[in-house]
């Protein structure tokens, strides 16, 4: 995280950033829900982790999900750690958090064909968005997991937890890759790299052997579109309009990358 942020200067001093981007600046705070009805969830103060075992846990948790490839390495195929698509430690509203999304489960997967537990959802993207295989449910590291999303999920209801699920809404357009790979270009490239590798440890891979598998979620344009006009470029989410965001992820969804594995098609 730390690299992280110091990475944005870097980026500023590229001229990748423009000036006068909104307040929803990449890595701050998380937002309300603007919509009426429930506020989407805060998340809670790190600080206040317990002290002793649960909270080792909750603590092994935490860096399993922020890098995921080190703490949970026999199970990862590629680089990409949960907190690369669910943004501020899973708890970014409308950046797929997870905060209250244990309570919503078991609940019919229409991928899977069944209904499946949180733990399952979890098995989900380590073979799909980590291309890797899926930790038992009683595995040290899935314990870890399910103990730092239950722990940021600590009161909260489900109702709150709907507000702030998922991604944004946009439209349904038709991406062009041609116009798209101008944008990668202009707005992309000076951290995922002309080849999409990312730079390891800071930026995450877009396509090829560090990124996520053809069965990922992430390998929809819709669903790429979707999480780009909330959180890309992080100097200035918000900037791509949706149009630009389907281009840019057509482009992506034209390049090379892992096949998921059909014997993990029960996930
Ligand atoms: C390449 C991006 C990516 C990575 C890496 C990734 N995920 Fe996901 N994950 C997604 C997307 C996209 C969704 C679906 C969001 C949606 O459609 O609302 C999702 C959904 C989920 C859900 C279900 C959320 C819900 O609201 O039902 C859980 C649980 C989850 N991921 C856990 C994890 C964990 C734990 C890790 C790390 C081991 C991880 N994911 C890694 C992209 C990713
Ligand atoms: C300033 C550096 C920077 C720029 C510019 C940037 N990204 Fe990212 N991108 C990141 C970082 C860092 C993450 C991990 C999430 C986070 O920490 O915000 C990320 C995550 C992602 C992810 C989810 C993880 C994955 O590997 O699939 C996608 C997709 C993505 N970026 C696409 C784009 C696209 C498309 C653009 C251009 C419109 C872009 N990014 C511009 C730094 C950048």
């Amino acid at each position: 995280m730390k690299l992280r942020i110091a990475l944005l200067p870097m980026a500023l001093a590229l001229g990748v950033a423009l000036a006068g981007s909104s307040g929803n600046v990449a890595l701050g705070t998380a937002q309300q829900s603007s919509a009426t009805g429930p506020a989407a969830p805060q998340p809670p103060d790190l600080a206040s982790i317990p002290a002793g075992k649960q909270g080792d846990l909750i603590r092994q948790g935490k860096d399993i999900f922020d890098q995921t490839p080190t703490h949970a390495k026999a199970y990862v195929g590629n680089r990409l750690s949960c907190n690369d698509c669910h943004l501020q430690g899973g708890t970014e509203p409308k950046a797929a958090p997870l905060t209250g999304v244990p309570g919503l489960f078991p609940q019919y997967s229409q991928r899977a064909g069944r209904v499946i537990s949180f733990g399952e959802r979890v098995q989900e993207c380590f073979v799909r968005s980590e291309n890797g295989t899926p930790p038992p449910l009683d595995s040290p590291e899935m314990n870890a997991l399910l103990a730092y999303i239950e722990w940021i999920s600590q009161g909260v209801s489900k109702q709150e937890a709907l507000a702030g699920r998922g991604l944004v809404q946009v439209p349904s357009l038709t991406g062009n890759p041609d116009r798209g790979a101008v944008i990668y270009q202009q707005r992309c490239a000076v951290c995922h790299q002309d080849n999409g590798s990312g730079v390891p440890a800071v930026v995450p891979a877009l396509w090829g052997r560090g990124s996520y598998n053809d069965g990922a979620g992430m390998n929809k344009i819709p669903k790429m579109a979707a999480f780009l006009v909330k959180a890309m470029p992080p100097t200035q989410p918000g900037s791509l309009s949706p149009q630009d965001a389907y281009d840019v992820a057509a482009y992506i969804h034209g390049k090379p990358r892992a096949k998921f594995n059909p014997a993990y098609s029960k996930y």
